[in-house]
């Protein structure tokens, strides 16, 4: 049986399977230095997070027109609503693509065109969150968050990827305050690779509504505590951290020590071409007992940023 669920940690960029990405290759006429699908697959070994992201960057190359992104997001709701999935709030990387000459809008009108789809193919509903890339200077995302001004009524929220180590969630204080003067909601990667120190300054210098991964705050008592008592979402993602190297196994995964521990836990795909599967998959890569599958997808709804009204309906629909 599939619960209903959200999916609430997704980089759209990374459900590039490397079936489309040898499609949209031919279509624009991209070199990759691959030669097969088989070889774009045993490319997909990575020791951290920054030997995945070289290729995650590199495998981005290959989207150029609106069309690729429509493409690419109608795919994701594709194989979300395949698991269940009846609600996703996804990532995209707006740097990524203008850095190499496409335009925010370019990007931004296929994204919320392939969302579309997936609302009318599957009655999946969405909402869309702008990544600012961390290895990039503050003002960089100024500038981006300036071309995205016009979109912000289609926009749910802001958020933080790419290289945490060395990059602290500090040093986007200015964006992210602009960014909660609009009405956007806040969300960042933090304590994935990252200390602590690097969770409290997402929630108490970002004022983030989320954390993403966050699980390094398992090593501060009085932060567990913080996170408890504001139940503050963790959107947590096992088959990412494993891939990653951020756990050495998938057995004794941090994601059951926090429903333990009164956490609001999620569980999400991250970059699922990537990482070997989407939620479905990271479900089932856990020994999960049937409560804690029913707690994962009540949090699911608990954390996402739906009107409150329709996530008492979805709860609803889940206790049914
Ligand atoms: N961490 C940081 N940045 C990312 C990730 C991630 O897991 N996926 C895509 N960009
Ligand atoms: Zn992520």
């Amino acid at each position: 049986m599939t619960l209903p669920l959200a999916e609430l940690h997704l980089h759209l960029e990374g459900s590039l399977e490397p079936e489309m990405l040898f499609a949209l290759a031919q279509r624009n006429k991209v070199a990759i230095p691959f030669a097969s699908v088989e070889d774009v697959r045993a490319a997909y070994r990575f020791s951290n997070l920054q030997d995945f992201l070289d290729i995650y960057y590199q495998g981005a190359n290959v989207l150029l027109a609106e069309e690729d992104f429509h493409d690419l997001t109608a795919a994701y709701m594709d194989r979300a609503a395949a698991d269940g999935v009846t609600h996703v709030e996804v990532f995209f990387d707006p740097q990524t693509h203008t850095d190499r000459g496409v335009s925010f809008d370019t990007v931004i009108k296929g994204v919320l065109g392939g969302l579309e789809t997936g609302k009318a193919r599957h009655g999946i509903s969405s909402g869309l969150i702008l990544c600012l890339l961390r290895h990039l200077d503050e003002d960089a995302g100024l500038k981006t968050l300036k071309q995205a001004e016009p979109w912000f009524d289609r926009l749910l929220g802001i958020g933080l990827d790419s290289s945490e180590v060395g990059h602290p969630p500090s040093k986007f204080a200015r964006a992210f305050a602009l960014a909660g003067e609009a009405g956007l909601k806040r969300v960042a990667h933090a304590g994935e690779e990252g200390p602590p120190e690097y969770v409290w300054e997402a929630l108490d210098i970002l004022k983030v509504d989320r954390i993403d991964h966050g699980n390094r705050a398992l090593e501060d008592p009085r932060l567990v505590d913080r996170l408890r008592e504001e139940q503050m979402t963790l959107t947590v993602c096992p088959l990412s951290n494993l891939s990653l190297c951020v756990v050495k196994s998938l057995d004794n995964h941090p994601l059951q020590r926090m429903l333990k521990l009164g956490l609001r836990a999620t569980i999400n795909s991250d970059d699922p071409a990537y990482f070997g599967g989407y939620v479905g998959a990271n479900i089932a890569a856990l020994a999960l007992t049937g409560d804690e599958k029913k707690t994962l997808a009540r949090n699911s709804f608990l954390g996402s940023f739906l009107p409150e009204a329709e996530k008492q309906k979805r709860l609803a629909a889940l206790d049914a």
